[in-house]
């Protein structure tokens, strides 16, 4: 194999994606801690080669270091409370479940010292079994049903967070009718809006979730929703209003978003004050911070976040003349994401020769030549991972199972669904002699792709394994025929 061969890039790719120099190495910002490759090649996770685990397990599967998980969790806690404790005593970093939750991540939340960030009935029964106090609890949701809400009051929820006019008279109702107090936040809806290196701000809302802040949202000139739902909660017995609470988008790089929408909700704040009297202690930021799926995404430390936003929070309360309420943020993905791979065996390959985007090949401009993509097909798929099909979101995969000295090949990495949308990795350099029996491991998958996971076509959800001190076990079980078929009610 010539270095050359090695080398050659195909002008079917992406302009971000470049040869690997080693098509073996682990890029180390989109895998967790303790993932290597051993002495024998093979991809291990603390110390446990993925052989090791198809054979137990079998595949797809979702991998999980345990103490990687952990170990995000510790550093945004530690991270947002040391750049926060002289401003207000620290921060309450609620872990967000819908990233991926099951009763053993949500006893490592609490007992790493997060609270837990749910949205539904079903993830407050998770919490509920996993034995997490309500008051370290909160729900969110756009329509919770009276049920739901029942249930977080039964289970004393630390906060409901309130996501429409509509919703505070239903809360207020409910626990008055319960003769109780429900502890709420009020979901806004700031204007800010963040993807990966860019935020727009706009003064309007057109989305489903929260309480506008624009002036008239409401049919009571220049008052906006979030100014009546203040209004309207205070007035409440039934409601203990907390404070605001925000959520700008998912994915993001850059704080300069939340600091605008941190600005945005203090001044909130300090009007509430000076029109009404009304000091609310609490101020919740949500989540959104970006992690690595390809070599090109540079996510930023959590403690340069955490001091990007504690800098605006002080600045910004000592211009409006008030003390700075008590913040709390809600991460998921950046918690969970990097910690876990999924780990596919390689089936049906097949190669096509396609034509060359024109901006992307000056070589053979005008000239009628083709290229070649290889699709490489493994057992899983957009019922495992849709976030390819549904955000167009880009992955990477890497030849888990052995090494190879072949050269680099442009693949797309597919599933094994009937639908031609079903795409793993769209684009990837995997060894030419990747062959039916290889395992693949694709890293990043802990959020939002066990959590979005289908029985399409009728295949199994993949179950989750975590390894934590060189042993593994099943956190979540795989799916079996039988389960498919189990709520089938018969002929
Ligand atoms: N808080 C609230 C109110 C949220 O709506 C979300 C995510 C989070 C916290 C956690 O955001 P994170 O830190 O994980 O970005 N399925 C999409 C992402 C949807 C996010 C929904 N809300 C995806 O796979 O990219």
């Amino acid at each position: 194999m010539t270095a050359h061969a090695l080398n050659q890039s195909s002008p079917l790719a992406p302009d971000w994606l470049a040869v690997p120099s080693d098509l073996n190495a682990l890029h180390p910002s989109m895998w967790a801690a303790g993932v290597e490759r051993n002495a024998d090649g093979e991809i291990a996770v603390g110390g446990i080669p993925v052989s090791r685990l198809k054979e137990q397990f079998g595949t797809p599967l979702f991998v999980m270091s345990e103490s990687d998980f952990r170990a995000r969790a510790r550093a945004f806690k530690e991270a947002f409370e040391e750049a926060f404790a002289d401003i207000c005593g620290g921060v309450d970093v609620y872990y967000a479940g819908k990233a991926f939750l099951c009763t053993a991540v949500a006893s490592w939340v609490a007992e790493e010292g997060l609270r837990l960030d749910t949205c539904s009935g079903g993830e407050l029964a998770v919490a509920a079994r996993a034995g997490i106090d309500g008051a370290n609890l909160g729900l969110h949701g756009n329509n919770k049903s009276d049920a739901e809400i029942n249930r977080a009051l039964d289970m004393k929820l630390g906060r409901i967070v309130v996501d429409s006019l509509d919703e505070l008279e239903r809360v207020a109702k409910i626990a008055s009718e319960r003769g109780e107090a429900a502890k709420v936040m009020l979901r806004l809806t700031p204007g800010v809006h963040a993807h990966t290196h860019e935020f727009i701000a706009t003064a309007h809302e057109d989305q489903k979730f929260g309480l506008s802040m624009a002036g008239d949202s409401t049919d009571q000139a220049g008052l906006s929703a979030a100014e009546e739902a203040v209004a309207a909660a205070t007035s409440y017995p039934s409601i203990e209003l907390l404070g605001v609470h925000c959520h700008i988008g998912s994915q993001i790089f850059e704080p300069d978003g939340f600091a605008l929408a941190a600005e945005k909700l203090l001044g909130f704040l300090a009007e509430m004050q000076q029109k009404y009297s009304i000091r609310l202690p609490e101020l919740d930021l949500g989540g959104g911070y970006g992690i690595a799926y390809t070599p090109v995404d540079t996510p930023r430390p959590a403690a340069e976040i955490a001091q990007a936003m504690a800098a605006v929070v002080r600045s910004r309360c000592a211009e409006l003349g008030i003390s700075a309420p008590r913040i709390s943020i809600e991460p998921g993905r950046a918690i969970v994401g990097s910690s876990t791979f999924t780990l596919y065996e390689v089936g049906t390959r097949k190669t096509v020769r396609v034509d060359a985007p024109a901006s992307n090949d000056a070589e053979s401009a005008g000239k009628d030549v083709t290229h070649p993509r290889r699709y490489v097909s493994v057992d899983g798929g957009m019922s495992d991972n849709a976030r390819p099909v549904l955000y167009d979101a880009d992955y990477s995969a890497i030849l888990a199972s052995r090494t190879s000295a072949a050269a680099a090949q442009l693949s797309r990495v597919v599933g094994k669904h009937c639908e031609s949308g079903d795409i793993v990795v769209r684009d990837v350099y995997l060894p030419e002699d990747v062959a039916a029996g290889d395992l693949l491991a694709v890293p990043g998958t802990g959020a939002y792709c066990w959590a979005l996971s289908s029985n399409y076509n009728y295949l199994a959800r993949p179950g989750v394994v975590a390894v934590r001190d060189g042993s593994v076990r099943l956190i979540v079980r795989g799916e079996t025929e039988e389960d498919l078929l189990n709520r089938d009610m018969g002929v």
